[in-house]
């Protein structure tokens, strides 16, 4: 039997670290809410040629989210996985290219509705400054109509976005809306809700099944369009500084950020939550648990493991677990803001 060459062994070692990667993202993020998805990664997972092609990628760039959009965005048939394996394989250059140009910037108004008790909360009105922000459709929870299962739906009327959230333990329900007076927000990539090539990205990042997703999307950026948000490009570390201290007299100046902080490096989290302590600021931070390790021991409970949530925070007090799509929000028992 001849020995296998260094570079044969961590092609394979990759090789098993990527499917196992596209097996979760099989098991705890596509089940129950995209079937193709979680047909589709488990053939990834399950075929050499993939793997190989993956392996060649640098490692933020093998991710389940990216290559799916990619492939799907460029036309790959996501209903049998087969006949999609064998179009990435045909077309790898062109998905290789796409997925080396665009990131994973799926940005989900949804998540307004995880937010909205702590933003309604806090001494009014409020400029919102968001980290990672995508597009910024997360900058308008005052534009959206909400519909807690406990309780009426409200919002503006008219609004083409309806945001639907189960909810438990006592989650303080807001009044009334945020009164927002400035938003702002920063990426690495910041996308232009009137630019036909980002919006159709965006559109190509909604999972094949989600088709409320969709429609909430396409409603989300045309919110976006009539009122555009103050966006620069950026890294988040060496921005919030200036975006905090540009806020307007008067407004309560809230740093947020949902799905951003797990780009980043241990280190430059560690800087962010310096930079954001020291800032005159309220913080409020939505991501998943293992983000902010100081996090973990304030928690009154263990994460759920039997489903993929995140730990919503403000100022460094986790108050719930939510939905890493804004569809659910499990409020802690005296925790947070006092009920309403
Ligand atoms: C998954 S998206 C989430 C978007 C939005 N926060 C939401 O909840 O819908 C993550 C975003 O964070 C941005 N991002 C990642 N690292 C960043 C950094 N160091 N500075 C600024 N933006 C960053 C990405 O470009 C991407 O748009």
């Amino acid at each position: 039997m001849g020995s296998r060459s260094p570079a044969g062994v961590a092609a394979e070692l990759d090789g098993l670290a990527i499917a196992d990667e596209y097996r979760r993202f099989a098991r705890y993020q596509a089940r129950g809410h995209s079937p193709s998805y979680e047909a589709l990664s488990f053939g990834v997972a399950g075929d050499e040629r993939l793997l190989a092609l993956l392996h060649t990628l640098p490692p933020i760039k093998r991710q389940p989210n990216l290559l799916l959009a990619a492939a799907r965005h460029l036309g790959a048939p996501v209903d049998a996985a087969d006949r999609f394996l064998d179009w990435v394989v045909a077309n790898w250059e062109r998905v290789r290219s796409l997925v080396l140009t665009r990131r994973t910037q799926t940005n989900e108004s949804a998540r307004c509705a995880t937010l909205l008790p702590l933003l309604a909360a806090l001494p009014q009105p409020l400029a919102l400054i968001e980290v990672g922000a995508s597009a910024g459709l997360c900058l308008y929870p005052d534009r959206y109509r909400y519909r807690y299962d406990r309780g009426e739906e409200f919002g503006p009327t008219g609004s083409p976005v309806t945001l639907p959230c189960r909810t438990s333990g006592p989650v303080p329900t807001p009044r009334q809306l945020p009164e927002v007076v400035w938003r702002a927000g920063v990426d690495l990539n910041p996308l232009d809700p009137a630019d036909p090539e980002d919006a159709g990205w965006l559109e190509s990042l909604v999972w094949p099944e989600q088709t409320e997703w969709l429609e909430r999307l396409r409603g989300a950026l045309g919110v976006a369009r009539t009122e555009p948000a103050h966006l620069v490009r950026g890294d988040l570390n060496e921005t919030v500084r200036q975006l905090v201290a540009q806020v307007p007299d008067g407004a309560t100046p809230v740093v947020f950020h949902s799905a951003v902080l797990a780009y980043l490096d241990p280190q430059a989290r560690a800087q962010f939550t310096r930079t954001v302590r020291d800032l005159p600021c309220h913080w409020i931070s939505n991501e998943a648990p293992g983000v902010f390790p100081e996090l973990l021991d304030k928690l009154p409970e263990p994460a759920p493991a039997d489903r993929a949530a995140f730990v919503l925070a403000l100022d460094e007090q986790p108050v719930a677990f939510t939905g890493p799509h804004g569809e659910r929000l499990d409020w802690f028992a005296g925790h947070g803001p006092e009920e309403g």
